[in-house]
């Protein structure tokens, strides 16, 4: 994230980063209900230092990369704290880039071959439906499980609560792949149909691909950890 972006809000910044929450409030900068506000224009309004504040976001971001660069995949062995960095950075920031990304295509091959290829109406409302879900599901875990790896206070009975109930969520998600994948024939390409049509199934390719990894990492490591321990 680069913090030194003029239109950069003081939410973006926490939530791609959540140790900024802690250095914002050093700072007095109320970042909750002021999170829509830009972070250089309350620099700015506050007589903020803005070197030591640029500093000290970088210098916590670089500090949560390198948490799991210097482990590789070796994601079994990696602290919980790095392995929700990783998932974070991989694939949480991976699909909220890719959802709207493949809905606004999905959008434009139904207006061009909805009417030869009916079963584009089954794929976007099936999409329209994994994608909420799943804006849903990524805040859920960014809010109530990845912070909680981190604290020794955390209720843990609480959090295999929302354990369970993410667990389900996949479980969800995993039969709407199951779906789309059906319906599109295993992502086959009509002989009929344009480019931005191809460019659509293979960006949907990707994103089954993506979530495959993503949720394995979270059931079978990082939840699991939840689960037997403590
Ligand atoms: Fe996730
Ligand atoms: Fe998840």
């Amino acid at each position: 994230m680069n913090y030194t972006d003029k239109n950069i809000t003081l939410g973006k910044v926490v939530a791609g980063l959540p140790q900024a929450a802690d250095i914002f409030e050093e700072h007095g900068i109320d970042f909750c209900c002021g999170g829509h506000r830009l972070l250089a224009q309350v620099i700015e309004e506050q007589g903020i230092d803005k070197n030591s504040l640029y500093e000290s976001l970088q210098k916590a971001d670089d500090e949560r990369k390198s948490s799991y660069q210097n482990q590789g995949d070796d994601f079994e062995n990696m602290s919980p704290v790095a392995l929700s960095a990783y998932i974070d950075d991989k694939h949480h920031s991976y699909l909220r880039e890719a959802l709207p990304e493949a809905s606004e295509l999905l959008n434009t091959i139904l207006r061009v071959h909805g009417n030869s290829h009916r079963e584009l109406f089954h794929v976007y409302k099936l999409f329209g439906q994994l994608k909420t879900d799943l804006e849903q599901h990524l805040l859920k875990e960014e809010t109530l499980v990845f912070p909680s790896y981190g604290q020794t206070h955390s209720d843990i009975n609480e959090t295999r609560v929302v354990i369970k109930e993410l667990m389900e969520e996949h479980d969800a998600a995993g039969d709407i792949l199951k779906e789309l994948r059906r319906i599109t024939n295993d992502y086959n390409i009509p002989d009929d149909v344009c480019g931005t049509f191809e460019r659509t199934y293979v960006k949907l390719a990707e994103i089954e691909k993506d979530l495959h990894r993503h949720i394995h990492l979270e059931n079978n490591i990082l939840f699991l950890e939840k689960q037997n321990n403590q």
